[in-house]
């Protein structure tokens, strides 16, 4: 893939060369990270790299569209049927661009939308103050409740019932379980509020079937097609058939230019892959692992928030030993094992120090790992938590890990000589 790049600039070739070799040798556990088919990489640097398009099949602002129009006619079909949803748009280019073109979509400034708060699992783009959204839109945030540390439904529909927002966003990236999207959908119902749900990290599971789907209760479904989902950097937005118009204006002109083809070319692709057993029996495996290491981890007294997890993520609270989100994530990241330093619900901690870390279990899954290997993860975790001043046996924790992943290939060798 890169032969013309080796020749034209070897500096550059060797900075790639060098992330691959990053990527072979560690064990990646960032809950928003996958491993995609080489087809993804290929698709993402297509010949569609040359076309501008704007607009929809039949409707473009540029000529010599038609075989364009055939690749998003095709890839909003496979969508479709994927999710079995009424109406799909697969132009954003991320899961935040999908969010933006749903409050572009349906909301004026100043409208009220209530979400997850952002340090108890909820997202950035969905009206936290560090983000931009928050200076047009009224967010308040629902909570969730301190002894399970799962959703107060109860106190969602209070919030609700007092505030009137006109959206209700569910979904998050760092909620380990399940939400019950046909009761949040009933509260929208009674305060007359839309309810979108943002499965960026889950939409993998839904499309095979692990965990159950937004689509029958959501007025409108975001996401990204990088996590679970295992594809190209880019989103989606799915809605209900009467949305469909309002819901493209949002996303074009309202809040994106020109499409990006070379990633919906690589969605077209994932949509027909997800269908297949090999990714569904992958995604089946994912939460199987992700239990596995929370139960592990768990009996070597970490604490786990919400007491376990449903999903590929596992939110650990490292308190119990002694040391900071920041600490265990730096520690770990040096022995070869990445995961994300990660604020647990009602941190005293800030962002960048936090008192937990979170840990996904998409990538390994794909690579081949099960129970046993998870196990050994676990254990090595554990002695990186107790020991991460102590370089000596860090060094020897490093050997460790890249003992186990070594068994493991991150693409084949065939594979290999495509992408390289
Ligand atoms: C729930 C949720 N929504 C949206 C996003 C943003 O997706 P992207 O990085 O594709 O813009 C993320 C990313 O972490 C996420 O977790």
């Amino acid at each position: 893939m890169l032969n013309k790049t080796k020749v034209s600039d070897p500096l550059l070739y060797e900075i790639v060369g060098k992330e691959l070799e990053r990527q072979k040798h560690n064990i990646e556990m960032i809950a928003s990270e996958s491993t995609v088919p080489v087809e993804i990489m290929e698709l993402s640097g297509c010949i569609f790299t040359n076309k501008t398009l704007e607009g929809y099949p039949g409707k473009r602002f540029q000529a010599g569209s038609h075989v364009a129009d055939e690749l998003e006619i095709l890839a909003n079909k496979r969508g479709m049927e994927l999710y079995g949803c009424d109406h799909i748009n697969i132009q954003p280019y991320s899961g935040s661009t999908a969010n933006y073109a749903v409050y572009a979509a349906i909301l004026k400034k100043d409208d009220k939308v209530m979400s997850m708060k952002l340090d108890q699992g909820g997202h950035l783009s969905h009206g936290s103050k560090a983000n931009f959204m928050s200076r047009f839109f009224n967010f308040e945030h629902y909570a969730i409740d301190k002894d399970t540390e799962q959703i107060d439904y109860d106190g969602l529909e209070k919030q609700a019932k007092e505030f009137r927002p006109k959206l209700i966003i569910a979904g998050g990236s760092a909620y380990p379980r399940l939400i019950d999207f046909e009761r949040i959908a009933k509260i929208a119902k009674e305060v007359d509020a839309y309810f979108m749900v943002d499965m960026a990290h889950i939409s993998g599971l839904v499309a095979a079937e692990v965990v159950p789907s937004p689509v029958p209760y959501a007025d409108f479904v975001t996401s990204s097609t990088t996590k679970t989902l295992g594809g190209p950097r880019a989103g989606f937005v799915m809605c209900k058939k009467e949305y469909a118009d309002k819901l493209d204006k949002g996303v074009f002109p309202g809040s994106l230019g020109s499409m990006h083809l070379t990633t919906m070319a690589a969605k077209c692709w994932l949509f027909e892959y997800a269908k297949s057993e090999k990714f569904r029996s992958i995604m089946r495996q994912i939460p199987v692992n992700a239990k596995h290491l929370a139960k592990e981890l768990e009996n070597y007294g970490f604490r786990i928030v919400s007491g376990g997890t449903d999903t590929h993520i596992v939110l650990v609270d490292v308190r119990n030993k002694n040391i900071t989100g920041k600490e265990f994530d730096d520690a770990l990241d040096y022995v070869g094992i990445t995961v994300n330093k990660n604020q647990i619900p009602f941190d005293p901690e800030g962002p960048n120090v936090t008192s937990g870390v979170r840990i996904g279990l998409t990538s390994v899954t794909q690579r081949g790992l099960r129970e046993k290997e998870i196990s050994e993860i676990a254990s090595i975790m554990n002695e990186v938590a107790e020991n991460v001043n102590n370089k000596e046996k860090l060094d020897e924790l490093r050997e460790r890990a890249d003992k186990l992943i070594e068994d493991f290939p991150l693409y084949s060798d065939e594979d290999l000589k495509e992408i390289m």
